[in-house]
């Protein structure tokens, strides 16, 4: 019978020289296994004669120990060095520079909100956003649009299947309903921009049913008109990049806002393209007024202590005028070639202090 001790650093010489997990596997077989080494031993200790076995069975045991250890040991070692292997196969040096060329591009609407946000967040402005699927209070009744009121034909809604309740909920026609939710969630002052996806059912070359709008809402105290003018007009000059822009506020009519006004902005269309600032034209941009007094009571907020002033305008539009795009339904075509040639940098995010767009 072989020596235990000779048998113990054979087997330990093995798997010290095992170069892989493979190769100690089938060490550990070998030596452990069903038939290994170490249990056919193990198997004779049934015959032998009591004392014999006795001191046998104790130094066989001590030697299986010592070759489990090493196994584990040598386990470990290889594991390790499998692993520091892959690291180092599939290493990433984060000091590259990154590829511009191969990076996706910013949608031009993701890069107007981006860019209109951060002007507003400049002048203390938060960012909230609201469900694209409404429901009749926010998107209708608390703008002080009830049931029957004509302002709900104007806006071609699409009505999504009854509730057991009996209530319809809306895909929103309007981010205007932000406004309610924010008034809901906590005490003025409240001061928000809302960007966000609208809809409504109409479909041509300048209409999308699905079409993006940016929403405004500041109520304090002692806030007037002339707020109003000033926050807008300093948007105005900002998003164009323009030194001056003149504006002119039209009278109108919203039933949220009272008084209501469309503005509209000075522009040349002469020369096939249009300037923005200056000229003989107009282009109308956006709705905005005074939050009606019963806007607010249907919040709980009591309109002689708190005021405010609001506006909506739509992106998508305003986006094709300022660089300069010609079809609006592009926008959603998601046409890999048209998003390399009117897409941004992923890398530059506007900022007021490097130029909103370039
Ligand atoms: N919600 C209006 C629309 O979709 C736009 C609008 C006009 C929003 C005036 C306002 C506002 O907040 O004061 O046509």
């Amino acid at each position: 019978m072989q020596d235990v001790t000779e048998l113990e650093s054979e087997l330990l010489g093995r798997i010290a020289a095992a170069g892989s997990l493979e190769t100690l596997e089938a060490e550990r077989v070998a030596a452990l296994g069903r038939k290994g080494r170490i249990t056919e031993l193990m198997k004779t200790l049934g015959g032998m004669e009591p004392e014999a076995r006795k001191a046998f069975a104790a130094g066989l045991n001590q030697a299986k120990d010592r070759i489990t250890d090493a196994l584990n040991a040598r386990k470990d070692g290889l594991s390790r060095a499998a692993l520091d292997a892959r690291l180092a196969s599939e290493r990433v040096d984060v000091t590259l520079p990154a590829r511009p060329e191969q990076a996706g591009r910013i949608h031009p609407v993701s890069q107007v909100v981006d860019e209109i946000t951060e002007i507003f967040a400049a002048m203390g402005f938060n960012i909230a956003e609201g469900p694209d699927i409404e429901d009749d209070f926010h998107n209708f009744t608390a703008l002080n649009i009830p049931p029957d009121h004509p302002a709900r034909q104007m806006h071609d809604t699409f009505y999504l299947a009854e509730k057991p309740d009996g209530s319809r909920p809306v895909l929103r026609t309007h981010t205007s309903p932000v406004q309610i939710r924010t008034m809901q969630a906590g005490p003025p002052p409240h001061r928000i921009v809302v960007p966000g996806r609208t809809y409504r059912m109409d479909s041509d070359a300048t209409h999308t049913p699905m079409f993006h709008q940016i929403e405004g809402l500041v109520i304090d105290r002692d806030i007037h008109m002339g707020h109003l003018k000033g926050t807008l007009e300093e948007f105005c000059r900002a998003f164009f990049e323009v030194e001056r822009v003149t504006m002119r506020f039209r009278p109108s009519y919203f039933p949220f806002t009272e008084p209501s006004a469309e503005v509209d902005i000075r522009c040349d269309r002469s020369g096939g393209q249009i300037r923005i600032g200056e000229g003989e034209d107009w282009l109308e941009i956006l709705g905005c007024g005074m939050v009606h007094p019963k806007v607010l009571q249907a919040v709980g907020i009591d309109p002689d202590q708190w005021q405010g002033f609001a506006w909506g305008m739509g992106i998508d539009r305003i986006a094709m005028l300022k660089y300069g795009i010609p079809d609006l339904r592009a926008f959603f075509d998601a046409d890999l070639r048209w998003l390399r040639h009117y897409g941004f940098a992923a890398l530059d995010l506007p900022t007021l202090g490097g130029g909103l767009s370039r």
